[in-house]
């Protein structure tokens, strides 16, 4: 694993062990590289009503929105499994996120590298969002915001 993947993915590991997914029973964690080294995180939150449940990348990129650091995305480590399940299956953002991480992406004007890992071993994937959502719409879109 490159030095980056590697403390991406061990980020999103730790991470997921706080997911709170007691309906799907699959913990899913999502760390996010900042362009000074700070890595910022998240898990997968589940809820009763199961429409409203947030996936990690989500949780992750809120917190990165709140710091102010949209800009500053350079890259993601994704990790999930079955809870209590050693994994090696790669999990991919779900289209959802794809859209939210390129709000970032286009924002800092970076092509976002994807490490996507499961929960254990060292089989990882990298590829890059302009490859995993093609043709993206987003605020470079749309005129100049105020605020
Ligand atoms: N999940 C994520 O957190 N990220 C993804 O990109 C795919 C799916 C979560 C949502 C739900 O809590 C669980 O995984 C099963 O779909």
């Amino acid at each position: 694993m490159t030095d980056d993947a590697k403390r991406l993915i061990d980020a999103a590991r730790d991470a997921a062990q706080n997911a709170y997914a007691p309906y799907s029973g699959f913990a899913v964690g999502a760390a996010i590289l900042l362009s000074d080294g700070e890595i910022v995180t998240g898990a997968n939150f589940e809820n009763a009503s199961y429409g409203l449940s947030l996936c990690a990348e989500t949780v992750a990129m809120a917190k990165v929105g709140n710091l102010g650091r949209l800009g500053d995305v350079v890259a993601v480590g994704i990790s999930g499994s079955p809870i209590g399940v050693d994994s090696e299956a790669a999990v991919h953002p779900c289209g959802r996120c794809r859209q939210i991480l390129n709000e970032a992406a286009q924002l800092g004007g970076r092509d976002l590298a994807v490490h996507c890992a499961g929960s254990s071993g060292d089989v990882y994937q990298t590829h890059h969002l302009s490859t995993l959502l093609p043709h993206a719409f987003g605020p470079a879109d749309l005129p100049p915001q105020k605020g």
